[in-house]
């Protein structure tokens, strides 16, 4: 494959509102030892990147400044070492940035097969939420089989994930969202009970149940004291992000008497051996559920890339269920 010199980008000309994401040119990243180049088809819109656009959530050092935490496409060239990868094979992955562009360069381990029965379009939706939700839900959270698990945020990328992950290994899915529409979404993804935030405490459903063993929260806020009381004895609460804020007075009393487990992470700033195992976790056993067609990603959208600036527009309106997609080629 013969590679131009430069490429078309989306850049953060300054921190700001969408309107800062500005087509550019770039030179084509070379792939370091180990990392592979992939000629992106299309990229996925995560949240995280409109919090990195409004200067909230920085690249780590040595990521691409261009947004983009994952995408599909072929390889286009191997760095040194690479092995088990060969140029114009189909692939999804997992980026350290710079998704938001015609070619990417990331570590060969965190990039997977796509999925038999995928399109690159499904495919690049993939990776920023199967690792997020794997990681935190099932290596960190350890649900398991028979146990209520919660998801806030149920129509989000994570949350239409994290259903039907929860779901397929057998859980009891409860989830939050804002309105009926995005509730009877939750529904069809497996969620047992779909809970209206704007109408219900998610808090008095869930003790009704017996409890929650398993949250996964993104909103925090007034939502940490209210987890802590939805959570059954012996109950984990796994924090991935604070929409509504980290700061909050809590009664950690609860978490003793109740032998409660606070915990989070975050994905982008783990090293690429940890990020490696999470990717050998999900091909031995969450990608044969792909290719089977017992779980799918949800689209709600796609945008070109030239209009990346519509793309996080529609994000955070929240209007959307499931993911947002670029389309580069
Ligand atoms: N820790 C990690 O490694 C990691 C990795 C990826 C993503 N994340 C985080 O996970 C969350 C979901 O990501 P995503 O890409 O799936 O985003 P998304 O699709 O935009 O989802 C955000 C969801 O949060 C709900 N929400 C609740 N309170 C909100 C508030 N105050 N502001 C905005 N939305 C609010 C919205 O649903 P309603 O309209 O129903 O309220 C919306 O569906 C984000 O916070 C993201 O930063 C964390």
């Amino acid at each position: 494959m013969t590679l131009p010199a430069t490429m078309r980008a989306v850049e953060i000309s300054e921190p700001g509102g969408p309107e800062v994401l500005r087509p550019t040119e770039r030179p084509v990243p070379v792939p370091r030892a180990g990392e592979v180049l992939i000629r992106l088809a299309y990229a996925g819109v995560n949240r995280p990147d409109a919090l990195q656009r409004a200067g909230s959530y920085a690249p780590p050092p040595q990521a691409s400044d261009l947004p983009g935490l994952e995408g599909a496409g072929e390889v286009a060239a191997l760095g040194e070492g690479v092995s088990g990868l060969r140029v114009g094979d189909r692939v999804c992955a997992l980026l350290p940035g710079g998704g938001y562009a015609d070619y990417v360069a990331t570590p060969a381990a965190h990039a997977l097969p796509v999925p038999d029965g995928l399109g690159l379009k499904e495919a690049a939706c993939l990776p920023e939420t199967f690792f997020t939700v794997w990681s935190n839900v099932f290596m960190r959270g350890g649900l398991t089989a028979g146990e209520r698990f919660l998801v806030h945020g149920g129509s989000s990328g994570i949350g239409t994930t994290a259903i039907q992950l929860a779901s397929v290994f057998g859980a009891r899915v409860f989830a939050t969202a804002g309105n009926p529409t995005k509730c009877a979404a939750c529904r069809d993804l497996g969620a047992e009970r779909a809970i209206d935030y704007s109408s219900e405490d998610f808090v008095e459903i869930l003790r009704a149940e017996g409890g929650a063993d398993l949250i996964l929260d993104m909103v925090g806020g007034d939502y940490l004291p209210r987890n802590v009381r939805a959570l059954a004895d012996d109950g984990r609460l796994v924090q991935i992000a604070f929409l509504q804020g980290p700061k909050v007075a809590l009664n950690f009393a609860q978490v003793m008497m109740r032998r409660l487990t606070i915990t989070g992470s975050t994905l982008r700033p783990q090293s690429d051996l940890a990020k490696a195992r999470i990717a050998d976790e999900l091909r031995e056993r969450v990608w044969p559920l792909l290719a089977s067609g017992r779980i799918a990603p949800v689209v709600d959208s796609e945008f070109d890339l030239t209009q990346a600036a519509l793309a996080h527009a529609r994000m955070e309106q929240s209007a959307h269920v499931g993911k947002i997609v670029l389309k580069i080629a």
